[in-house]
């Protein structure tokens, strides 16, 4: 099997592509630091191929799709992004423009482009990477809680498309809470918990994507949240978000 990662040269698409490599699976790293997709390439076992790619431009993701559809990709996992944290107004767009280019658009290119060669040969497995962001509106993250929530509803109404086709192609999208990577650095927050284990949430994602699980929470912690938020009114559920995203700052 070949498997695809955006955003491996650290964090949780670092870790999936270690923890793919150890269940014999080659690999196609892609991010925009290639000393440190090559550094990885070495430490693992597999086939390993290496693309520097800018891929927040739609361009570069046919341009990236055009140089690997020969070889017989069987999992595509679109994990790079990142996040802002501040006034909404206080954001300078051409940086949000460029989130939005990264979390949403080159999800929804490389998404739509693999997933027809995998309906072709009725095989395959996408991990989109969204965030427990994606179940509720974000005062002063509100640009990055918004394009998790597109990367969500979007994985989720394409795994209902794919179940009424009878399709063997599968679906699923990673929602995590505070995980430990470089995130934090580039948003410039702090998390006001304690953030998962890089390693453990790539190992537990990886296992339920290839038990074609929908939606897929690490910890239980975390898992319950989407449950308990549909009980709390929508202001006082930006009240909360606002106070818990303000600590982070
Ligand atoms: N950490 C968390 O708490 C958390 C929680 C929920 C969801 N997530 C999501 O998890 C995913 C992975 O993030 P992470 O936590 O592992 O953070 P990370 O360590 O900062 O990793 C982000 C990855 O995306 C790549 N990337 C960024 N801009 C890119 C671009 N323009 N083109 C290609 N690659 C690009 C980075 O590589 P280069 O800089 O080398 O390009 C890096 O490999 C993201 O989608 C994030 O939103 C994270």
């Amino acid at each position: 099997m070949k498997a695809l990662i955006t955003g491996a040269s650290s964090g949780i698409g670092a870790d999936m592509a270690r923890v793919l490599s150890n269940e014999g699976i080659d690999l196609i790293l892609v991010a925009r630091r290639k000393g440190k997709l090559e550094k990885l390439a070495k430490e693992l076992e597999t086939n390993v191929q290496v693309i520097e790619m800018d891929i927040s431009s739609t361009y570069n993701c046919m341009k990236l799709y055009n140089k690997v559809k020969k070889e017989d990709i069987d999992i595509l996992i679109n994990n790079a992004g990142f996040g802002l944290c501040d006034n909404f107004s206080d954001i300078k767009i051409d940086k949000e423009l460029d989130m939005i280019d990264l979390n949403i658009k080159a999800v929804q290119t490389l998404t739509k482009l693999f997933l027809k060669d995998f309906k072709k040969k009725d095989q395959g497995y996408i991990l989109n990477v969204a965030s427990l962001a994606g179940f509720m509106p974000g005062p002063l993250m509100a640009t990055y809680y918004a394009t998790k929530a597109y990367v969500l509803n979007l994985s989720m109404a394409i795994y209902e498309e794919l179940k009424k086709e009878e399709s063997n192609v599968s679906i699923s999208v990673l929602c995590p809470g505070p995980v430990d990577t470089e995130f934090n650095k580039v948003a410039k927050v702090n998390f006001a918990v304690k953030g998962l284990n890089s390693l453990e949430v790539a190992k537990y994602a990886i296992n339920k994507m290839f038990k074609e699980k929908l939606i897929i929470i690490p910890s239980f912690k975390m898992k319950i949240i989407p449950f308990i938020i549909r009980f709390i009114p929508r202001k006082l559920l930006l009240k909360i978000t606002y106070k818990i995203q303000m600590k982070k700052k």
